[in-house]
């Protein structure tokens, strides 16, 4: 069982929290955001202790596996500071997309997690959306030619107006269930991989469990 605590408490962690809540094989133990409002009322909600900074939390709360949701400048550039120290802190991490603005800091974040043996993910769930499996397989099957850029919109819920480049119709349909299943089933992988990470490693003391030592795609 994973204990997983959610860091950074905006729609997406939020959406984390609340599928781990709900989820067999994790236990969520605690939210954690600097927006002291935001993390109190989350907790409230479902009835977890509430942190307003990661070295408190990780001090304090009794952790497997972190999420890792801050966002921040291009919606990467706060995810660093708290997956370094979750990972220091000897947990699994999940951390949102995309890793970083920067190539250095996202590789340092790697490194730690295969220096630590642990689970470094990051939630690139919409490899798991109906839209994303059709243009895979219209790529495989040859269907678009040899690739050579991809030009891609994505819009959720506002169906009314899509942009005027999209034009499979198969594909309007998927955005509306894309967020919700796509990340429950990212975290869903993420928290099976942790856990046989952890089992592989009680039988092996040695990083040489079967899996690699970071695994960064989910
Ligand atoms: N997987 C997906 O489908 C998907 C979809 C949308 C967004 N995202 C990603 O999710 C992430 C979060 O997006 P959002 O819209 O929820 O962002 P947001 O800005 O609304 O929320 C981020 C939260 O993190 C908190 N935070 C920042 N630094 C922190 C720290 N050091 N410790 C604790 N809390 C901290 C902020 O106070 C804020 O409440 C982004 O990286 C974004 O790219 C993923």
């Amino acid at each position: 069982m994973q204990r997983v605590a959610v860091i950074g408490l905006g729609p997406i962690g939020t959406r984390h929290a609340n599928i781990y809540d709900e989820m067999e094989g994790a236990q969520l133990a605690a939210v954690c955001d600097i927006d002291k409002e935001r993390a109190d009322a989350l907790a409230k909600v479902l009835k977890v202790p509430a942190f307003y900074d990661v070295p408190s939390l990780l001090e304090t709360a009794d952790l497997t596996m972190a999420s890792v949701a801050t966002g921040g400048r291009e919606y990467g550039s706060d995810h660093h500071g708290p997956t370094m120290q979750a990972l220091a802190a000897g947990l699994h991490v999940l951390c949102e997309k995309p890793i970083s603005n920067e190539i250095a800091p996202a590789e340092e974040m790697v490194a730690l997690a295969r220096e630590k043996g642990l689970c470094f993910g990051v939630d690139l769930n919409h490899r798991f959306t109906p839209a994303a499996r059709l243009a895979k397989r219209w790529v495989d099957e040859g269907r678009v030619g040899h690739q050579l850029f991809m030009n891609m919109a994505m819009w959720i819920h506002n169906l009314v107006s899509p942009p005027s480049g999209f034009r499979s119709r198969r594909c309007i349909l998927t955005p509306s269930i894309s967020c919700a299943t796509s990340v429950a089933t990212s975290l869903r992988f993420n928290v099976l991989v942790s856990r046989r990470r952890d089992a592989a490693s009680t039988r092996q003391r040695s990083s040489t469990c079967g899996l690699p030592p970071a695994v960064s795609a989910t």
